[in-house]
């Protein structure tokens, strides 16, 4: 199991490149199950969730190959059970439902598990696809649907907090091939969602509405192969943007979407983080002295939740008190009692963390619990004085590519050390 080596203190500066989205190749790979033609896909992450939704695809009977950043699919022949052990595995497989039904009218997938950072129930992606026609039973872990007609419907998919992403992009496949006209009210509106509804009608598919909570779509008897480039990862952008501001650094971020930033631009801003755009590149750097800043998390285009974890670090190096507020997902605090092996003082009432930035941070051993979290355990080492091992970095892995490569060339003393 490999960890991260960090000797904070080092002000970052260069350029970064971001890579694409991993949320939304994950559920552009589950749309290349849509049809039998070929489908390449670029600007394709390096990351290992991307890996195992290949080997999802490819146990489904598809054939996959990915090679510089360049992914084929071609599933002319495909069967409607996902192996259930990698599909448990990986909660953003759930996204393979929504193809499979469309496709073959019938799928069994398991049950994603819960994660660190919350119990992720699917009942709004089992809603749509009942209200579309599926006939769903649930058994020995097995999500099983049969829908001999798939009819477009009128479906509600907000939910306590808002809408879902993955249910979205889950009803939005569905729906390409069903028969009539189906309308989602309360779609995600995420960036990522907009880019595989860009994927799909690159396909034949025929969606309006795109980038609204609304979105009609069309039914069609078949789709075609595609071409297309993922998004930008804004995440990884915003990460980036932080980790020059907490090393109070100067970083050159490239060829991020700085359109699908704006809330994360607005509390770095706020915050007294100097930022200037230079074409489509993004220039951050620390200003005077940090502001603390109250962070509420929402679907977009509010600040999102992928960027509570990090952004929290940053407020633990501003004198003063922020709220961090997480409305999103329930449990996403987990680095937090991490942070205070640092030396950060954050104490948790609810949905809101209390952050008593200023003070110092020190150096030690801390544990990577998910992938963001781990990340801003990242972020913390390189702003910390002395020596930080992150542990368990496969959880890093999973959504960031080559992360320490790139922090290394921004002059981050960082290194992987493989502890068997
Ligand atoms: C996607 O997860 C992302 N993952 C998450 O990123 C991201 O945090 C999340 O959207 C919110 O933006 C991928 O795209 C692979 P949701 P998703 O359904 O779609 C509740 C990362 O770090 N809900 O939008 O699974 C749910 O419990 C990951 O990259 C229901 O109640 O999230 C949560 O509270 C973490 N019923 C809220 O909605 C449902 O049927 C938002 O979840 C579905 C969701």
């Amino acid at each position: 199991m490999d960890s991260l080596l960090i000797k904070g203190g080092v002000p970052l500066r260069g350029e970064v490149h971001i890579s694409g989205a991993k949320n939304a190749v994950l559920p552009i790979m589950a749309a290349t199950l849509l049809t039998g033609e070929e489908c390449v896909v670029r600007r394709v992450p390096d990351l290992s969730d991307v890996a195992f939704m290949g080997k999802i695809l490819a146990s489904l009977g598809a054939e996959v190959t990915l090679r510089d950043g360049e992914l084929r699919v071609r599933a002319a022949k495909i069967k409607g059970v996902g192996d259930y052990d990698l599909i448990r595995k990986m909660r953003g497989s759930i996204c393979i439902l929504g193809p499979l039904v469309a496709r073959l009218r019938q799928a069994s997938v398991s049950l994603p598990g819960g994660c660190v950072i919350g119990s992720r129930p699917i009942d709004l992606h089992l809603k749509g696809i009942a209200r579309l026609g599926g006939k769903i039973s649930i058994d020995s872990g097995y999500v099983r649907v049969k829908a001999p007609k798939l009819q477009g419907a009128e479906i509600f998919l907000g939910g306590r907090v808002g809408s879902t992403v993955l249910g979205t992009a889950n009803i939005m496949m569905a729906a390409t091939l069903a028969e009539g006209v189906t309308v989602i009210e309360s779609a995600a509106c995420e960036p990522e969602v907009v880019d595989l509804a860009n994927f799909l009608i690159a396909m034949g598919a025929r969606i309006s509405g795109v980038g609204s909570p609304t979105l009609t779509i069309t039914g069609v008897k078949e789709l075609h192969g595609a071409e297309h480039e993922v998004v930008p990862d804004r995440i990884e952008a915003a990460t980036f943007a932080i980790a020059a501001a907490v090393t109070k650094g100067e970083v050159m971020i490239h060829g991020a979407r700085l359109d699908h930033l704006q809330a994360v631009l607005e509390k770095l801003r706020e915050a007294g983080v100097k930022m200037e755009r230079q074409g489509a590149s993004l220039l951050v750097k620390r200003g005077g002295r940090l502001k603390p800043v109250d962070v509420t998390t929402l679907p977009y285009p509010g600040f999102p939740t992928d960027v509570q974890a990090q952004f929290m670090v940053l407020m633990a190096m501003s004198r003063g008190i922020s709220i961090i507020t997480e409305r999103i997902f329930e449990a996403r605090f987990m680095h937090v009692s991490e942070l205070a092996r640092l030396g950060a003082d954050i104490a948790i009432e609810g949905p809101s963390a209390i952050v008593k930035g200023g003070l110092p941070l020190s150096g030690a051993p801390v544990m990577a619990s998910d992938l963001r979290a781990s990340a801003a355990l990242v972020l913390a080492g390189l702003a910390a004085a002395g020596s930080t091992q992150v542990n368990r970095v496969y959880h890093l892995d999973r959504g960031y590519e080559k992360i320490d490569q790139k922090l290394r060339q921004l002059g981050a003393r960082i290194e992987r050390v493989n502890e068997t």
